[in-house]
C-alpha cells in the first residue's frame, strides 16, 4: 500500500516548507516537490499544515489508582489520542510495593496487549527499590526496551519512595543507560497539610489545592535536581507547574547541569481560580473536583513562567498527564477532597489546545509547537528519528491540520471515555483533519479507521541527558 500526501506545508522542529510526501508501507519513502510517483491513494493537503504525529509521554490508561481505575482503557484512550493528533503515548506501569517490576509489567501487558489502536510504550514506576528490584533495571533497559523509570516523591503511604531509594535507583539506572522521571513534590509536607485541613473540617476541592502550595514543588524539584547532579543520572521532571520549581532547574544550569522538564497543557492555560468556581456564598462547592490533579493548577504568573520556559528551552515537553475519571468516580471525594481520584482528561485535546492557545496566540512558533509536542518526547525517550519527525526512513505518523477551522470543545463530542470536559465550551482555532499511523489512515472525516490491536508496543533505545 502506498500513499501520496500532496502539497502540504510540512512543519518539523527545524523546517517549514511545501512539498509532497510519498509513503510506502509504514515508512516515509521520499519527500519532494511535485513527486512523479504513482500511489494507491492520494491526499490533497493544499492549504493544510502537515505535522509529525504527536507523542504524549505522560498518560495513565486503565490504571488502578486511589481505589478505582482511570476511565479510559487502552482502546478508548489511544483512539481518543489519535482523534486529537497524538499517534503515540507513553503510559505508566506501577510496581506494587513488595512485588517485582516484572510482575507489574506482566499485569500491565494483560490490560494493554492487543488493545491499543495507537502506538504506545511504558515507563516503569519504581515504588519499592530494594536489592531485588535493583537486579531488574538492566533487563528493563536492555531486553524490554523500557528505558525510563518513574519515581514519586509524593503520595506518601502509596507510591512515594524516600531519598535513600532514589539515590540507589539513580546509580543503577545511570549505569545501564536509562533516565529517571520524577513526580517532584514534597510528600511529607503535603501529607501534613492534608491531615491538617481534614482535621479542621476543610474538605472541599479547594483544599486539595491549598494542601500542595508552590513551595512543596519547588523544594522537591531542587532536591531531585541535586540528587541527579550528584549521581550523574539523567533526570526528567514530569508535570512541572510553577515558577519556584522551574527556577530550581534554571539555577542548576549555572553549574552546567541539564534536567529535562515536562509541563502539561492544563498548567499553561488553566489556573487555580477554577477551584473556587462555585463559591456563591463563601461555601466551597464540588465543581473544582474536575481539576483535582497533582500538582494542582497554579497562578497566572506560573503560566507566564511556563510559556517563557518553553521559549527559553528550559521546558522541553508539553504532555497531558491524562488520567480521566467519570464524575461518579470523582464523587468518591464529595465529602473529603483527599478521596477525589487525582487526574484530568486531555489526551484528545493537547495538540489542538497547544496550537490554539500557543501558536494562534503567538506564544510559540510553529516549529516550537512540533518540538515540544512531537520531537522532544521522541528524542528524550529514545525513539528519534523513527518517531517525532517527518523525514525519509521514519515511521509515517503524520497529522494533516487545518490551521483556520474553528470548533468548540465539549464532552458531548469528544472520544475520551469520560463524561465531562475540563475545557467545556472552549473556542478553538485549528483542527486535526487526517491522521496517519505507520502509513495507515487512522482518522479521516471525523472517523477512526483503525481497530484495536493495530497499535504497536514501541521498544525504546538507551537515553542520555544530551538530545
Ligand atoms: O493527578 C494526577 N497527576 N494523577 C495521575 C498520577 C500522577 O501523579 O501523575
Ligand atoms: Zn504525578
Ligand atoms: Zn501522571
Amino acid at each position: 500500500m502506498s500513499l501520496l500526501i500532496k502539497n502540504g506545508r510540512i512543519i518539523t522542529a527545524d523546517a517549514d516548507y511545501v512539498a509532497d510526501i510519498f509513503i510506502d508501507g509504514e515508512i516515509i519513502h521520499t519527500i519532494g516537490k511535485n513527486l512523479p510517483v504513482n500511489a494507491d491513494e492520494i491526499i490533497d493537503a493544499t492549504g493544510k499544515l502537515v505535522f509529525p504525529g504527536g507523542i504524549d509521554p505522560h498518560v495513565h490508561l486503565d490504571m488502578p489508582f486511589m481505589g478505582t481505575f482511570s476511565s479510559d482503557n487502552y482502546e478508548t484512550g489511544t483512539r481518543a489520542a489519535l482523534f486529537g493528533g497524538t499517534t503515540m503515548v507513553i503510559d505508566f506501569i506501577l510496581q506494587k510495593q513488595g512485588n517485582s517490576l516484572h510482575a507489574a509489567l506482566d499485569e500491565w501487558r494483560g490490560r494493554s496487549d492487543g488493545n491499543c489502536v495507537g502506538d504506545y510504550s511504558f515507563h516503569i514506576a519504581v515504588t519499592d527499590f530494594n536489592d531485588n528490584t535493583k537486579k531488574e533495571i538492566k533487563d528493563f533497559i536492555e531486553k524490554e526496551g523500557i528505558t525510563s523509570f518513574k519515581t514519586f516523591m509524593a503520595y506518601k503511604g502509596a507510591l512515594m519512595i524516600d531519598d535513600r531509594q532514589m539515590i540507589g535507583l539513580m546509580e543503577e539506572v545511570k549505569q545501564h543507560g536509562g533516565l529517571i522521571n520524577v513526580h517532584a513534590t514534597n510528600g511529607d509536607m503535603i501529607d501534613y497539610l492534608i491531615a491538617k485541613h481534614r482535621a479542621e473540617g476543610k474538605l472541599s476541592p479547594l483544599y486539595h489545592y491549598l494542601s500542595q502550595p508552590e513551595v512543596t514543588e519547588a523544594e522537591a524539584a531542587e532536591r531531585f535536581v541535586d540528587m541527579s547532579n550528584y549521581t550523574g543520572c539523567p533526570g526528567y521532571i514530569v508535570h512541572l507547574t510553577c515558577e519556584g520549581a522551574l527556577n530550581a532547574v534554571r539555577n542548576a544550569t549555572k553549574r552546567n547541569q541539564k534536567t529535562f522538564v515536562e509541563t502539561c497543557i492544563q498548567y499553561l492555560i488553566l489556573d487555580a481560580s477554577l477551584y473556587e468556581k462555585d463559591l456563591p456564598t463563601g461555601q466551597a462547592g464540588f465543581e473544582g473536583a474536575k481539576w483535582v490533579m497533582s500538582p494542582p493548577l497554579r497562578q497566572k504568573k506560573d503560566q507566564e513562567t511556563l510559556w517563557a520556559g518553553i521559549n527559553q528551552g528550559l521546558v522541553q515537553v508539553v504532555a497531558t498527564d491524562h488520567c480521566p475519571f467519570m464524575w461518579e468516580q470523582k464523587k468518591m471525594g464529595e465529602k473529603d477532597f483527599s478521596k477525589i481520584p487525582n487526574g484530568h482528561p486531555a489526551i484528545e485535546n493537547r495538540m489542538e489546545l497547544l496550537f490554539s492557545e500557543g501558536v494562534v496566540k503567538n506564544r510559540i512558533t510553529l516549529n516550537k509547537y512540533v518540538e515540544v509536542a512531537c520531537t522532544n518526547p521522541a528524542k528524550i525517550f529514545g525513539m528519534f528519528p523513527r518517531k517525532g519527525t517527518i523525514a525519509p526512513g521514519t515511521d509515517a505518523d503524520i497529522v494533516i491540520f487545518d490551521p483556520h477551522e474553528k470548533h468548540v470543545l465539549s464532552a458531548k463530542t469528544h472520544h475520551m471515555n469520560v463524561d465531562y470536559s475540563g475545557y467545556e465550551g472552549w473556542e478553538m482555532t485549528g483542527k486535526v483533519k487526517t491522521v496517519l499511523l505507520r502509513g495507515q489512515v487512522a482518522i479521516n472525516d471525523g472517523k477512526c479507521l483503525l481497530q484495536k490491536g493495530y497499535g504497536k508496543f514501541i521498544r525504546r533505545n538507551k537515553v542520555s541527558a544530551i538530545v
